[in-house]
């Protein structure tokens, strides 16, 4: 009875709220705004599932097309999307990976049990050197998450110098490895979910524990590090607060980690054939992040003003039950027209966050929860949320061009509050403004007029991303039912322009 109500009243706001027409104002004049790190578009990579193998490694034996290992397919895909850094090797994987299994000859490397994902024989045959290898090829940071719940103190420090020094002795061992030259490593995560899977914690323990580790992991021959202390899930704002008590003179980020998800025990709900009432929820789940964000910044902000510690949404993305017949720890989930919806959303609401948020990394980039990519043999598949990483990522590195509009509001059938339309806007290196625009509305095209402080827009092009209908997604050995468009509907006046967006769509404009 509850859910009709909402799904009525849901209906009732829908219709009267879509009929009007949505004035934003953009102000491409607006002075000091923030970059919108580029690290927001980040991507992450764990040994889970089909992620790393099948997915990114096939070894260079394969039949699949490979470039020393790695799909061909795939590499050129993430090209396109211009990666700016990925997240490796877990997840609850890092804490139980130890590094010097990874390296050296293939034949010697040990295996193991991954423990957290399905039990599977990991023969880690992908190891240091492919990742940063692979990040070479992608021209993109890595971002190591080292093993704290299960690692010592030594472990992580000698990673730190194997991969970073020019000299000594595990420089040594790197050469013999066949890497004369150190890479540079920015990014070094210090655990992970060091309050669950990364060895059930509490913040005051680990506060001390991410100190002593993060003393020891030392910078060789100019390499700087950018230590990021591991932090809260949700609304665990307790964690945050201890950490940046006990902690924030150590650390440069503090990360976060916020999925899209109806409930940790139970089912999850399907990722195909869902209904329209769990579109709305889902959607609505997705964009509390803004609160959280809100929430957690506060906290950081009482500590540290000046905003020297980043925040890190280094995991995030919609998580749903596996496919049927799939194994249940390898987290393998379609993607659909939701999905996309739920991924421009968050990317607009983590543009406003831009000044203390730095990074945040979707989980994960192939084969595994909200993916980039799927794979099935030597068949790939973009997904919907691929296409919106694409046409977004104009907006790396971009200056942040604030707009105002009336969002109006709607009530999802489980009652949480969502916008009714989302807006973003940058101006990149060349001068050039993109608006980003998602509807999240099924039945209803919005008209929006954009207003400008002083721009007078002469050439606008636009790409839309619609499908036939939310559940639409693109399946292997099919033509892609989820793929962008040009976008026509576009009115200039002056200093205005008026775009339709179809329902449940993203369009992106270029001015
Ligand atoms: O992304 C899947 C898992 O989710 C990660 O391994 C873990 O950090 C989180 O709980």
């Amino acid at each position: 009875m509850k859910r009709i109500t909402f799904a009525l009243l849901f209906g009732v706001l829908a219709s009267f709220c879509a009929n009007a027409q949505v004035q934003v104002n953009v102000h491409e004049e607006a002075e000091n705004q923030p970059k919108i790190h580029k690290e927001i578009y980040g991507q992450f990579a764990e040994h889970l599932g089909r992620c790393i193998y099948d997915g990114i490694w096939v070894g260079p034996e394969s039949d699949i097309p490979n470039i020393n290992g790695y799909r061909k397919d795939l590499v050129e895909a993430l090209q396109t999307l211009k990666v700016p850094v990925m997240r490796w090797p877990g997840g609850c994987f890092a804490d139980e990976y130890h590094w010097m299994d990874g390296v050296g000859p293939k034949e010697n490397r040990p295996m193991m049990i991954n423990s957290n994902w399905g039990g599977t024989v990991e023969d880690n045959s992908f190891g240091t050197h492919e990742f940063f290898n692979l990040c070479e090829m992608l021209d993109c940071e890595p971002y190591l998450s080292g093993n704290v719940g299960s690692g010592t103190v030594e472990e992580l420090a000698k990673w730190v110098e194997y991969i970073t020094a020019e000299e000594g002795t595990m420089a040594q061992l790197r050469k013999e490895h066949g890497r004369n030259e150190p890479w540079k490593l920015k990014y070094l995560g210090v655990g992970n979910e060091s309050w669950g899977c990364g060895g059930n914690m509490r913040p005051e323990f680990y506060a001390d524990m991410y100190r002593r580790y993060a003393t020891y992991c030392r910078e060789f021959d100019g390499n700087r590090l950018y230590k990021i202390a591991s932090g809260a899930s949700d609304y665990d704002y307790n964690w945050t607060k201890v950490l940046m008590d006990r902690a924030r003179g150590h650390m440069h980020g503090l990360s976060l980690h916020y999925y899209t998800v109806t409930g940790w025990t139970g089912p999850k709900g399907p990722a195909l054939g869902f209904d329209t009432d769990s579109y709305y929820d889902i959607v609505a789940k997705s964009v509390e992040i803004d609160e959280v964000l809100k929430n957690h910044e506060a906290i950081m902000d009482a500590y540290d003003p000046q905003r020297r510690v980043g925040l890190l949404l280094d995991e995030w993305g919609t998580w749903f039950d596996v496919e049927p017949g799939t194994n249940p720890g390898h987290l393998y989930q379609q993607n659909t027209m939701r999905d996309a919806m739920v991924a421009a959303m968050s990317l607009n609401i983590f543009h406003r966050h831009t000044e203390r948020l730095v990074m945040a990394n979707i989980a994960q980039i192939v084969n595994v929860l909200q993916a980039m990519i799927l794979t099935k043999g030597s068949e790939i598949v973009l997904t919907p949320t691929y296409h919106v990483f694409r046409m977004y990522n104009v907006h790396q590195d971009a200056t942040y061009v604030p707009t105002d509009y009336n969002e109006g509001q709607l009530v999802s059938p489980s009652g949480r509050i969502m916008p009714e339309i989302s807006v973003t806007a940058s101006r990149d290196a060349e001068g050039v403004l993109h608006v980003s625009i998602a509807n999240p509305v099924v039945d209803k095209a919005q008209t929006l007029t954009l207003n400008f402080d002083e721009f007078k827009p002469k050439n606008v092009t636009g790409e839309v991303l619609a499908a036939k209908t939310i559940q639409s997604y693109n399946d292997f050995g099919k033509e892609p039912a989820v793929a962008p468009k040009p976008f026509t509907a576009i009115k200039k006046n002056g200093k205005s322009v008026t775009v339709t967006v179809p329902a449940a769509s993203v369009v992106c404009l270029t001015f």
